[in-house]
């Protein structure tokens, strides 16, 4: 299984390498956006291409496995069986069309069902986050260490801006309990932050290829990644999402049960 894990990670590590140096120079040439749900949820050209490209090659090196992907160019997947793939080609399109910063590429491999490998790229910054649990976690070639067990007034937060002005699971609560409130619009980049410890948690509704590559690397650094009823996330659905620390997650999970 380690040689697996191994083989998978050099895999994702060279493929979102090159997805970085291709969308740092895609992201100040002129873009076509598209809206999809609302105007607030875009999809641009780069999305499409860089889906395309990734889940080339993931069909040409894995001809086995199975890919669940954003935008349309993966698999329709109805069972975790075997190997499946969660690709986000642009994680954070929001910023990469109006900020030209903070967004990433995220790839995470299951193994039926069981979280292998993950690998998130911050794509201005050239870091790359990656691994699972057989490997430990990496920031590049820099081996990350287990986050403190902080509470929630001992830590900032991230979460969704639209479920803490609708109080959504008693957000507000949490809110005020921590040290204060993050938003960065990029699931990808929030999952580093809490990888390196720099906030203690994040809840948002999340799909699947938001959640695979941080999921996996976040509980290979022992940070716990729950539903709001505390049980295991079922991966193939969408679902709020409470991730960070052990001791932060059950704390927010007494609070969201006070908001029933
Ligand atoms: C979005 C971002 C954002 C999160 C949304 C996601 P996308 O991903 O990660 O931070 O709040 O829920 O959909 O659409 O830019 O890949
Ligand atoms: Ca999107
Ligand atoms: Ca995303
Ligand atoms: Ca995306």
């Amino acid at each position: 299984m380690k040689e697996t894990s191994q083989e998978i990670d050099r895999f994702l590590v060279e493929l979102l390498t090159n997805v970085g140096k291709n969308l740092e120079q895609d992201v100040t040439k002129t873009k076509d956006v598209d809206t999809k749900s609302g105007p607030n949820d875009l999809v641009t050209n780069f999305d499409k291409s860089t889906e395309r490209n990734i889940v080339g090659i993931i069909k040409q090196n894995y001809p086995d496995a199975t890919i669940v992907s954003e935008e349309g160019f993966g698999d329709v997947v109805n069972s975790m069986a075997g190997l499946v793939f969660f690709v986000d080609p642009i994680d954070g399109t929001m910023n990469f069309v109006k900020c030209h910063d903070s967004f990433a590429s995220m790839v995470g491999v299951y193994l039926d069902g069981k979280p292998l490998v993950g690998a998130i790229i911050n794509v201005m910054e050239h870091r790359i986050y990656h691994g699972g649990p057989d490997l430990g976690v990496f920031e590049n070639n820099h081996q990350l260490a287990q986050p403190i067990n902080s509470t929630l007034k001992e830590g900032l937060v991230i979460i969704s801006g639209p479920m803490v002005l609708k109080n959504y699971l008693n957000t507000q609560e949490v809110v005020h309990k921590s040290s204060g409130l993050r938003v960065l619009g990029c699931a990808g980049i929030v999952f580093e932050h809490l990888l390196k410890g720099k906030e203690v948690l994040y809840m948002s509704y999340l799909k699947p290829w938001d959640l695979a590559a941080g999921r996996v690397l976040c509980e290979t650094l022992g940070l716990s990644v729950v539903g709001v009823d505390g049980e295991p996330v079922d991966m193939l659905k969408s679902q709020v999402v409470i991730a960070g620390t052990q001791k932060v997650v059950s704390e927010v999970l007494e609070t969201v049960k006070n908001s029933k």
